[in-house]
């Protein structure tokens, strides 16, 4: 999967992205990532890529030309026109649902805005995704680009040193991820659980998901309603929310 990153600032994302799980996967060449200066784009003498908004106001709009050069030349390069995705607080919040399915795709463009925004010309000529990270602003898109980019690049098959950890983690079946212990067997008076030392896989399994319906309810129970569970599990549920209810009247 090849990603491209629109950016007046090319060392922040790949300083970032070059690092950890991120650059092992781009040196064994399961994804790509190269970041484009806009700024290479512009036709001024003095490399200006902003001016100030037409109608008056604070601050500096980048400028569409060097924005659309920019992508044109990447699509007269690579011969595609991939999915252009500009980071903005105003477009849909990214969760794990949009990282699947834009992982299906072979190549995506990231616009990073700065200062007070893009001219809306360049934005309707090249932007296909208007997405955000949350309900808050930043300064660039830089950030929020990165934030997508590690999510989307461990649903490629082979970034995950373990195949099937992508799957079994936070939000597999719309739970959260169950506790995880590893040695020693008692830390500060803290033991780790018995099951998880039996070598009993089924029931290994079991807890595990146990676990994670209660950590659900308790931290994220808007999740539940999305829940893939069993009719045993189904069953689990519904008890802990009596035994919560039971507990809550009790209090008062
Ligand atoms: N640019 C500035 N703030 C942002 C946010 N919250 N999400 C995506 N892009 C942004």
């Amino acid at each position: 999967m090849n990603f491209h990153i629109l950016t007046l600032f090319p060392e922040m994302v790949m300083g970032g992205l070059n690092t950890s799980i991120t650059g092992r996967a781009i040196d064994k060449g399961l994804i790509s990532v190269e970041a484009i200066n806009i700024r290479d784009y512009s036709k001024d003498k003095h490399h200006h890529v902003d001016d100030a908004p037409y109608g008056g106001g604070a601050g500096m709009v980048m400028q569409p030309e060097p924005i659309y050069d920019a992508y044109e030349a990447l699509a007269a390069r690579t011969g595609k026109r991939p999915r252009v995705i500009y980071l903005t607080p105003q477009g849909q919040v990214f969760n794990q649902k949009i990282a699947e399915e834009l992982a299906k795709e072979e190549d995506l463009v990231f616009l990073c805005g700065h200062y007070e925004g893009i001219d809306e010309r360049a934005l309707e000529l090249v932007v296909t995704d208007y997405l955000s990270i949350g309900d808050y602003v930043l300064t660039g898109g830089e950030l929020p680009a990165m934030v997508m980019i590690d999510c989307i690049s461990r649903l490629v098959p082979g970034v995950l040193n373990n195949d099937v950890s992508a799957e079994f983690e936070s939000f597999h079946d719309n739970l959260l991820e169950y506790p995880q212990y590893t040695r020693p067997v008692v830390f500060m008076d803290k033991a780790v659980p018995d099951v998880l030392l039996t070598g009993h896989h089924k029931n290994i399994e079991t807890w595990r998901r146990q676990k994670s319906i209660e950590r659900t309810l308790e931290r994220r129970p808007d999740l539940l309603k999305d829940a893939v569970l069993d009719k045993k599990e189904k069953k689990y549920l519904e008890e802990l929310i009596r035994q919560k209810e039971e507990k809550e009247t009790k209090k008062l």
